[in-house]
């Protein structure tokens, strides 16, 4: 596989999956209060997580050595204000300027996201997503942040994932805080829009530049051709795949969700649309799996339920289907983005690995990577702007609602004892750096 020069390779993380938020002085965050309430795999959590924060400089090392030109890190928000507003904790700025340094230092552009998910407990308490206060308390923290780094960073994306910041956390209840409430939900789909509509504003007429978004699509496909399935699966659609990124780019929402949401919205809703179609530099598309849509017979909304496919599957029972990322890339661009470059900021496969004296064989991951790198090259060819791949992730680490169960590294992680060994996925994605 050749790769274009200009094209960047880099890997991912986020914050509250490696860092470890006992040390430094890290506020609580609705991950902490979500996973004391059993909402995670044992209970499991991200207090020590990947003891990245003692450890970053030898997991730079471990990414320069894979030959990437990029990182794309997220900054915990209760690790620089451990109330969410108000006072700074100097030492969580500390951090993230040591990183951002010692990533410059071997050669590799810092890429941060403001937001993966680690809403500090004291907003939580005062209703999170839901409070359109966020969208000032969110600002607040991005000024905050990109005031001490953004003078050093190639790329500041606002959100990772508003479908999982709101859907996933407020309607499906699979995240924190846990939610199963439409009326919350549909607060949450405009708010989290609102507060990047705001913050890239504010950090616009701050001077800093290449401001995004990070938005995950999973393709939809129904279970029949019946009209029921069929309306399922396009309703799926509207919620995960049209809802921001219509938004962003045209000031609507699909008019097809609408009806359902908009009785719970803010009354001035009208008057946020052209703050949150405020222009962007460049769109991140984060994309793992497609999953297949029947009718559930309920009779309401959202009418329907995801099915089992027959396509290959990861340790997560995600089915493997590359051919999604290329027709996403290509639907972004024709439909919404034109001419706006985009990046695949995130795609991995979870895999139960083994390690031995050999190390990890991970081929499967190896393999998996390399197709959707090529689905998203066949995008690049047919004349899609996307400058970009990010691997999800640099090691294994916390994965949310599953714990340290499942493994998406391309570096492997005892968490007994933090050793790193890298995967043979970590060996293919070096020679692709090497022989471009
Ligand atoms: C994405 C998340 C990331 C990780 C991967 C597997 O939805 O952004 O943190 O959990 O899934």
């Amino acid at each position: 596989m050749k790769i274009p020069n200009d094209f960047v390779m880099g890997v991912a993380t986020a914050a509250y999956q490696i860092e470890g938020t006992s040390f430094g002085k890290c506020g609580p965050s609705h991950w902490d209060s979500f996973a004391a309430k059993g909402g995670t795999f044992q209970g499991q959590n991200g207090d020590i997580a990947c003891a990245h924060y003692e450890h970053w400089q030898s997991d730079l090392d471990l990414i320069q050595q894979g030959g990437f030109d990029a990182y794309r890190f997220s900054v915990a928000w209760p690790r620089i204000l451990a109330d969410g507003t108000g006072q700074v904790t100097p030492e969580g700025l500390d951090f993230y300027d040591r990183l951002v340094d010692g990533l410059l230092a071997r050669g590799i552009a810092p890429h941060a996201t403001l937001y993966h998910w680690d809403l500090p407990q004291a907003l939580a308490d005062h209703g999170g997503w839901e409070n359109p206060d966020i969208a000032k308390w969110f600002t607040e923290y991005a000024l905050t942040v990109t005031d001490r780094l953004g003078d050093r960073l190639e790329s500041i994306a606002t959100i990772n994932e508003p479908w999982c910041v709101t859907w996933l956390s407020h309607f499906l209840g699979h995240h924190a805080p846990g939610k199963t409430d439409l009326p919350a939900a549909s607060k949450t789909m405009h708010n989290v829009l609102y507060a990047h509509g705001l913050a890239t504003q504010a950090m616009r007429d701050a001077g800093h530049k290449n401001l995004g978004i990070v938005l995950n699509m999973e393709y939809a496909q129904p279970a029949s051709d019946k009209p029921a399935d069929v309306k399922a699966a396009q309703l799926y659609d509207g919620i995960y795949n049209r809802w921001f990124i219509e938004a962003i780019t045209k000031g609507r929402y699909p008019s097809d969700v609408l009806p359902y949401l908009e009785p719970h919205f803010p009354t001035s809703w009208q008057d946020q649309m052209p703050l949150i179609q405020t222009p962007i530099d460049w769109l991140g598309l984060n994309y793992y799996t497609r999953s297949i849509h029947a009718d559930d017979g309920t009779g309401q909304f959202p009418f329907g339920k995801s099915v089992a496919g027959p396509l290959n599957k990861t340790s997560m029972g995600w089915e493997i289907y590359p051919d999604g990322l290329e027709y996403f890339l290509n639907r972004l661009h024709k439909d919404y983005t034109g001419d706006l470059p985009l990046f695949v900021t995130e795609n991995g496969m979870a895999l139960h690995d083994q390690i031995s004296a050999n190390g990890v064989d991970d081929t499967t991951r190896a393999t998996y990577i390399q197709n959707h790198i090529q689905a998203t090259l066949n995008a690049r060819k047919n004349g899609v702007p996307v400058n970009g791949y990010f691997a999800w992730s640099v090691m294994d680490n916390f994965e949310w609602a599953f714990g340290y169960e499942e493994r998406f590294g391309i570096v492997h992680v005892d968490f007994e004892t933090q050793i790193r060994t890298p995967k043979s996925s970590h060996k293919m994605l070096q020679e692709i750096n090497k022989n471009r």
